[in-house]
C-alpha cells in the first residue's frame, strides 16, 4: 500500500504536494518523494518521513507535480526505490501504488531494447513503457502503456513540457479534488481536504487527462462522465475510510489482506523459495515470537505438525533469549508483524549465532528482522495503524496455511480440499463482519464484567489466548485465556456469576471435552458465551449465548474465530469508552527489551 498525491493549477506545486502526502502517511512511510515540473523535472526523493523530506528540500519551482509516500513490497525502503520513477530522459516521471505482476518480463524486454533500470521496484517499467510509445501524444503512450502492464495500479504520469497529469487505476484507489482553476489527484479523500471538498470517485480501468481547468475520464478510449461528490466528513474521519477507529477498518479489511496474502503465494513460489533446504531437511522446527505473534505461531504449531508431520517447538522471544538452547540443526521461523520487536531481533541474532537458518514471516519490507533473516516471507497486511494487532495476524495464519499446504505430507485429496476452502476465506470472513449483531450484542453484555476467562482446545487453544490480549489491552477488562482442560485445576476457583467465560468450540477431535468443559462451567454459575460455526445444535441447546460462525474445516477455523474475537473486544472497549487505537501503556514497535 502506497499514497500517491497530483497537482496542476495555479500554485506552487512544492508545498502542497507535501501537504497531502502528510495526509497520506497512514498508507505507508518508509520512504517519499516529489517531482516538480518547470523549466524541466526536478525529483526530490529519500528514505525518510515526508516532514523530514519537507525540510531538506530543496525549492522547487513549477505549478505541476507529483509525489509518493512509500509501503515497500518490491525493493527495500531506499533513495534509488522510492518513487518518482523517472524514464531515461528524465522527461517522464511517474508515482504508482499497486503491483506489476509482469514487471521481470518487461524488464528484461525493455533492457534488451536499451532501456536502463536504477531501482529494483516493479513500477519503474512504466516510464520506460511511456517513453518507449510516446510520440509527442503522451495520452497515447499512457493508453498503450496499460495494454502492457498486467497487475493493480493507480498511477499518475508528469511529462516535460505538457499541461496536462494522466491518471489510470485499476485496483487501487483514486480520485481527484476538483478546485476551481487548479486540482487535485490523491489515493484517498483526505489528502485533498484542505484544498477543496469537491471530490470524483474514478473507476477501474478509468483513465483521466487532467488540466488545471478539466477533468477528462476515459474507458477504452471513449470519454465517459464521473460524477462530482461532496465530501462531509472530518479529515480524521475520512483517514479512517468512515470507520469509527483504526482497529475497526483494519478489522474489515481482512478478506482483502486474505486475498493479496494469497496472491503473495504466486509471487514467493517464483522465487522457488524452499523450506526443505531452507530449514536443514526440516526433521523439527523452532518458532519464535511475541504477543499476538506467539499466538500465531501457536496455531502455527498446530498447522504444521498436521500437515508436516514434525515436531514443532514454539517459544516466546523473550523466554528463549535467557535460557534455551539453540541446536544449529534446527530450522528458525521468527514471527513478528513490525520487524523491529527487540526480544525478537535478540532471538534471531543468537540463532544465527550458532549456524541456525532463520525465516521471518514479517509485515514491513526492509525491516530489522528481514535484514538478520536468510529469507524473508512477507505479508500483505499493509500499515496497521491500531496498537492492536488484528489484520497482521490474519495475514500470519495465512503464510503458516501455505507454509504447510506447500510442504504438506498429507494425502492428495486433504490437501486439494484444504487448497479450496483457504481460498474460500475471504467470503468466510466477509461472512463473518456482515453478521456482527449478535457480537455487539455480547460485547454490551461483556462490557459490564471485570474478569473474564477464554477457553478453547487443540488449535483454538491459541485463539483463547488471543481472544483475552485483544480484549484487556483495548477494554482493560481483566482476561485470561486458558486450555479448556486446564480450567479445572485452579482456576475453577474464580468461577461465579460475576466471572463470565467465553469458549471456542470447533467440529474436531476436542468437540466432546469441550462440550463437557462448558457444563462445567456452568455447574459453577459462570455465564458461558459459545463461538461455534452455525447449526451446532448440542450447542444451542447447552447455553443462552451462541454466537455462530460460518463453517469451514476445524484447521481453518482460527481465522473465523480471530475476526470474531476482534469484534467482541472491540466492541466491548467502545461500549466502555476506551482509547481503542492508542490503549495506555502500549506501543506499535516495541523495541526495547
Ligand atoms: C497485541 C500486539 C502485540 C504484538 C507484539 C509483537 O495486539 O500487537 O502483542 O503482537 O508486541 O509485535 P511484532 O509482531 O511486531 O513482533
Amino acid at each position: 500500500m502506497c499514497g500517491i498525491v497530483g497537482y496542476i493549477g495555479v500554485r506552487q506545486a512544492q508545498p502542497v504536494l507535501f501537504s497531502c502526502l502528510k495526509r497520506l502517511e497512514y498508507r505507508g512511510y518508509d520512504s517519499c518523494g516529489i517531482a516538480v515540473a518547470g523549466s524541466r523535472i526536478e525529483i526530490c526523493k529519500d528514505a525518510v518521513r515526508v516532514a523530514a523530506l519537507e525540510k531538506s528540500a530543496p525549492q522547487l519551482a513549477g505549478a505541476t507535480g507529483i509525489g509518493h509516500t512509500r509501503w515497500a513490497t518490491h525493493g527495500a525502503p531506499s533513495l534509488i526505490n522510492a518513487h518518482p520513477h523517472p524514464d531515461c530522459s528524465g522527461k517522464i516521471v511517474v508515482v504508482h501504488n499497486g503491483i506489476i505482476n509482469n514487471y521481470q518480463s518487461l524488464r528484461k524486454q525493455l533492457t534488451a531494447e536499451g532501456h536502463q533500470f536504477i531501482s529494483e521496484t516493479d513500477t519503474e517499467v512504466i516510464p520506460h513503457l511511456v517513453e518507449k510509445y510516446y510520440r509527442g501524444d503522451l495520452e497515447k503512450a499512457v493508453e498503450a502503456t496499460l495494454k502492457e502492464i498486467d497487475g493493480s495500479y493507480a498511477i499518475i504520469v508528469l511529462a516535460a513540457n505538457e499541461s496536462k497529469l494522466i491518471v489510470a487505476r485499476r485496483g487501487g484507489p483514486l480520485i481527484i479534488g476538483v478546485g476551481d482553476g487548479e486540482n487535485f489527484i490523491a489515493s484517498d479523500v483526505p489528502a485533498v481536504l484542505d484544498y477543496t471538498n469537491r471530490v470524483i470517485y474514478l473507476e477501474d480501468d478509468d483513465m483521466g487527462v487532467i488540466t488545471a481547468d478539466s477533468v477528462k475520464v476515459k474507458r477504452d478510449g471513449v470519454e465517459v462522465s464521473r460524477k462530482e461528490d461532496k465530501i462531509l466528513w472530518s479529515m480524521e474521519d475520512a483517514q479512517k475510510g468512515g470507520y469509527e477507529h483504526f482497529m475497526l477498518k483494519e478489522i474489515h479489511e481482512q478478506p482483502k489482506v486474505i486475498r493479496d496474502t494469497l496472491i503473495g503465494w504466486v509471487s514467493l513460489s517464483e522465487e522457488e523459495f524452499d523450506l526443505a533446504s531452507m530449514c536443514g531437511g526440516i526433521e523439527s522446527m523452532l518458532i519464535l515470537a511475541c504477543g499476538t505473534s506467539y499466538h500465531a505461531a501457536l496455531v502455527g504449531k498446530y498447522i504444521m505438525e498436521e500437515f508436516l508431520s514434525i515436531p514443532i517447538r514454539v517459544e516466546l522471544a523473550s523466554e528463549f533469549n535467557y535460557y534455551a538452547q539453540a541446536l544449529a540443526k534446527t530450522g528458525a521461523i521468527v514471527i513478528t508483524q513490525s520487524g523491529e520487536t527487540a526480544d525478537t531481533l535478540k532471538a534471531m541474532k543468537k540463532l544465527k549465532s550458532v549456524g541456525c537458518r532463520v525465516l521471518a514471516i514479517t509485515n514491513v519490507l526492509g525491516s530489522s528482522a528481514s535484514r538478520i533473516a536468510d529469507h524473508t516471507i512477507y505479508t500483505r497486511a499493509g500499515p496497521e495503524i491500531s496498537v492492536a494487532a488484528t489484520k497482521s495476524f490474519v495475514a500470519q495464519l495465512m503464510v503458516l496455511y501455505w507454509l504447510a499446504v506447500s510442504y504438506s505430507r498429507v494425502d492428495a485429496r486433504r490437501l486439494a480440499d484444504m487448497i479450496i476452502q483457504i481460498k474460500q476465506l475471504p467470503e468466510k470472513v466477509q461472512q463473518v463482519l456482515d453478521n456482527e449483531d449478535k457480537i455487539i450484542e455480547s460485547a454490551r453484555y461483556l462490557s459490564k464484567f471485570e474478569n473474564v476467562f477464554f477457553i478453547g482446545r487443540g488449535i483454538n487453544y491459541p485463539l483463547a489466548l488471543e481472544g483475552a490480549l485483544k480484549l484487556k489491552e483495548i477494554s482493560y477488562i481483566h482476561a485470561e485465556g486458558y486450555a479448556a482442560g486446564e480450567l479445572k485445576h485452579g482456576p475453577f476457583a474464580l468461577l461465579c456469576e460475576k466471572t463470565p467465560v467465553i469458549a471456542i468450540v470447533a467440529k474436531d477431535s476436542t468437540y466432546d471435552a469441550m462440550l463437557s468443559s462448558i457444563k462445567e462451567v456452568k455447574a459453577r454459575g459462570s455465564p458461558v458465551i459459545v463461538l461455534t460455526e452455525e447449526g451446532d445444535e448440542a450447542v444451542e441447546e447447552l447455553v443462552d449465548t451462541v454466537i455462530t460462525l460460518p463453517q469451514v474445516d476445524p484447521v481453518l477455523s482460527p481465522v473465523v474465530n480471530a475476526v470474531a474475537l476482534q469484534l467482541l473486544a472491540y466492541y466491548v472497549a467502545r461500549k466502555r469508552g476506551c482509547p481503542i487505537d492508542f490503549p495506555r501503556n502500549l506501543a506499535k514497535s516495541v523495541t526495547v527489551e
